[in-house]
């Protein structure tokens, strides 16, 4: 079978499986209406499903949240420069399946990685004393959580990309330890919040294959992540680059 045919078939079946089966497998040109088996009711304004509680400082679709500086036409060009198609979102959403109940190991490999490296840790510590803000680290994780679940729904509308600049903004010096009154450092610098992209993304590889998918359903979610991730990172970035050069 040629590369685009195996990819094809690879498709149709995990659309059938988002599905609950009852998509045809070679529907490869349908945007599908993706909903994960059982999957949960959501609040079409905040993304948030019904089935789970508003977290604190988590204001995903509320009036808080400034505008998004990208207009949806520009958020549409950018997916075309990262490749990111429809495939992506089907890959990304049944990525959800396999990730929700590892969010917290997730976690934990990420924050790992910060302290085990000062120049990461110190974003969580106060600047003078050094000492690591425990209560701020602690509600951020629980935000970095879901942040892994709407990732994975990539449900991209306005509020979506207005909560990509409110991310973006909560990383600069703009907003840095409002949302939770921290005392930490106040500023995560540009290079370091590109650069942990692969700190995010590469440890995920062994995560989306614990469930018993083939190693190219694997390598299909771990693409689409890659460029999600990607994505996401050029939008926050938009606070950190001069008016006019974004
Ligand atoms: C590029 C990959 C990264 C991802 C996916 C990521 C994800 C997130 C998310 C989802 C939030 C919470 C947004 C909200 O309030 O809802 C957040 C905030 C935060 N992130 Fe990151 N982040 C990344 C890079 C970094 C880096 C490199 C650091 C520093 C080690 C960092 C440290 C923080 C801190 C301290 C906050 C809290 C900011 C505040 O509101 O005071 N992040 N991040």
């Amino acid at each position: 079978m040629g590369a685009f045919r195996r990819g094809h078939a690879l498709y149709g079946e995990s659309i059938a499986f988002l599905n609950g089966g009852d998509v045809a497998p070679d529907a490869r040109t349908a945007v599908p209406i993706v909903r994960a088996k059982g999957e949960r009711t959501v609040n079409e304004t905040t993304n948030v499903p019904e089935s789970e509680s508003r977290l604190p400082g988590y204001t995903f679709g509320t009036p808080q949240v400034p505008r998004s500086p990208i207009t949806g036409d520009e958020w549409e060009e950018l997916k075309k420069s990262a490749l990111f198609s429809e495939e992506d979102v089907v890959y990304l959403r049944l990525s959800e399946t396999v990730l929700k109940d590892q969010v917290d190991a997730l976690l934990t490999t990420w924050r790992g990685i910060i302290f085990d490296h000062p120049h990461l840790r110190a974003y969580d510590e106060h600047p003078r004393t050094h000492e690591v803000d425990a209560d701020y680290a602690k509600a951020v994780a629980k935000r970095f959580g879901q942040w892994v679940l709407d990732t994975a729904r990539a449900k991209y509308d306005q509020a979506w990309l207005d909560y990509q600049y409110e991310i973006g903004l909560r990383h600069h010096r703009s907003k840095k330890n409002q949302t939770d009154g921290g005392h930490t450092l106040g500023h995560i610098r540009a290079r370091d919040l590109v650069a942990f992209c692969a700190s995010i993304v590469v440890p995920m590889k062994s995560f989306l294959g614990s469930k018993g998918h083939s190693a190219e359903v694997v390598n299909r979610m771990y693409d689409a992540w890659w460029k999600s991730m990607l994505l996401q990172a050029t939008l926050w970035l938009q606070p950190y680059i001069r008016e006019g050069d974004f």
